[in-house]
């Protein structure tokens, strides 16, 4: 097992990372506030890993209650969140009662905000299943639902006591969910750490087929540029961790324009990095051979690279709503060069167009069975 910190001032927490953390209470038990513990999770994961949790805290006198939603970015909604509220009510939870997510990012993000929301604030354990949530979302406390004007658009910070990643679970992962969280784990190399994405360049394929090793270190890297960033600017402020939504305002257009599921977060975030790497060649920042090492990268993943054909008037107007828009100005996260990312206010609208229009070659029908 390995062990990160995310180092808050005040509520630091551990990231322990390792196969079979299921199996081990003891890992748990120092980070629940009281004796009650609420699982909340989906039907996909439950099916495989409830019982072994619940059995696991049993063996240290836990009892729990599930709590298990339909699986799917559909269901992160405001309904499934009040159904939440509803059963943690309904089985008389209190404040003490430790909400543990169980499953991938929608489930973290969800019983995350549910969480932040319950009693005022309830403690809250990750337990993340799929890749992308065991090297991004579980950590560093950004909760949340979807709004059909937008993603991730009503939420809260509400950091978690514990993120226990369990890698063995990842080998029930289908192979596209799998895919859509190596595109996260790009995401830090292009963004801050060169000699991570150097690494990431030369192990791709082992990575793709979950060479146990070689995936450790992946989430072991990405993790801890997760919680360098988030120890630098835990709630957004100063435009270091806003960098970690490289691809991000190009991909949440993707995912709300074509219907939340269609398009998994991971893959739109990799046609987004393609579509921002675009705008930094047209700004002079990237040149043609990086943005062609980003897409090959991509490809060698099986990630799309190609965005859905919205046109420029519906792209400019999904993302209007995204969270980073300030004084009715878009911002994005560009690319200086490889490795540095730079959050810009300046890049022109003539660019912007031009990088949107379908004949960039960049854009394939807009259908989602025409994805990849
Ligand atoms: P997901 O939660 O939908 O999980 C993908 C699929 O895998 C689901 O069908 C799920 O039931 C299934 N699954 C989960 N674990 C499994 C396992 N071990 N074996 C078999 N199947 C399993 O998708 P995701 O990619 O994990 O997360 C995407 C979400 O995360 C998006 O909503 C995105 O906005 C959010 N996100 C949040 C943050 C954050 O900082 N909070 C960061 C990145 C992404
Ligand atoms: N995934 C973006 C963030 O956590 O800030």
């Amino acid at each position: 097992m390995k062990t990160l910190t995310v180092d808050l001032a005040g509520a630091p927490y551990p990231i322990h990372i390792g196969p079979g953390l299921l199996n081990h209470p003891e890992l748990i038990l120092p980070h629940l506030a009281g004796s009650d513990v609420a699982i909340v999770t989906n039907t996909t994961v439950a099916a495989l890993y409830l019982n072994p949790l619940q059995n696991t805290l049993l063996t240290a006198g836990v009892r729990s209650v599930a709590i298990v939603l339909p699986d799917g970015e559909a269901y992160k909604t405001r309904e499934t969140l009040y159904q939440i509220h509803d059963e943690l009510l309904t089985h008389r939870c209190e404040r003490k009662t430790t909400v543990i997510a169980l499953g991938g990012g929608v489930i973290g993000d969800l019983a995350g905000f549910a969480a932040a929301t319950f009693l005022r604030g309830v403690p809250l354990i990750q337990i993340p299943t799929t890749l992308l949530a065991q090297v991004d979302s579980s950590v560093g406390g950004k909760t949340g639902i979807n709004h059909p004007l937008g993603k991730n658009l009503i939420g809260a910070f509400h950091q978690p006591r514990l993120v226990l990643a369990d890698t063995l679970t990842l080998d029930t992962l289908p192979l596209r969910d799998f895919r859509a969280g190596i595109s996260e784990i790009i995401k830090y190399g292009l963004i801050r750490d060169l000699p991570f994405l150097n690494w990431l360049d030369h192990h791709l394929e082992a990575l793709v087929q979950r060479d146990p090793e070689i995936l450790s270190q992946a989430i072991l890297d990405a993790c801890r540029n997760k919680a360098e960033v988030v120890a630098l600017d835990e709630f957004e402020t100063t435009g270091v961790r806003a960098l970690l939504n490289l691809g991000h305002t190009f991909g949440h257009a993707i995912e709300a324009g074509a219907g939340y599921g269609n398009w998994l977060h991971g893959e739109a975030v990799a046609a987004g990095t393609l579509l921002a790497a675009d705008l930094s060649q047209h700004l002079g920042w990237l040149s043609p051979n990086d943005v062609a090492f980003i897409e090959t990268l991509m490809q060698r993943v099986g990630l799309p690279c190609r965005a859905p054909n919205f046109g420029v008037s519906r792209y400019l107007e999904l993302m209007a709503s995204d969270k980073k828009v300030e004084a009715g100005k878009l911002r994005f996260v560009l690319l200086k060069s490889l490795g540095h990312a730079v959050l810009t206010k300046d890049a022109p609208l003539e660019a912007l167009t031009a990088v949107l229009s379908s004949d960039q070659g960049r854009f394939i029908d807009a259908n989602p069975e025409s994805r990849a």
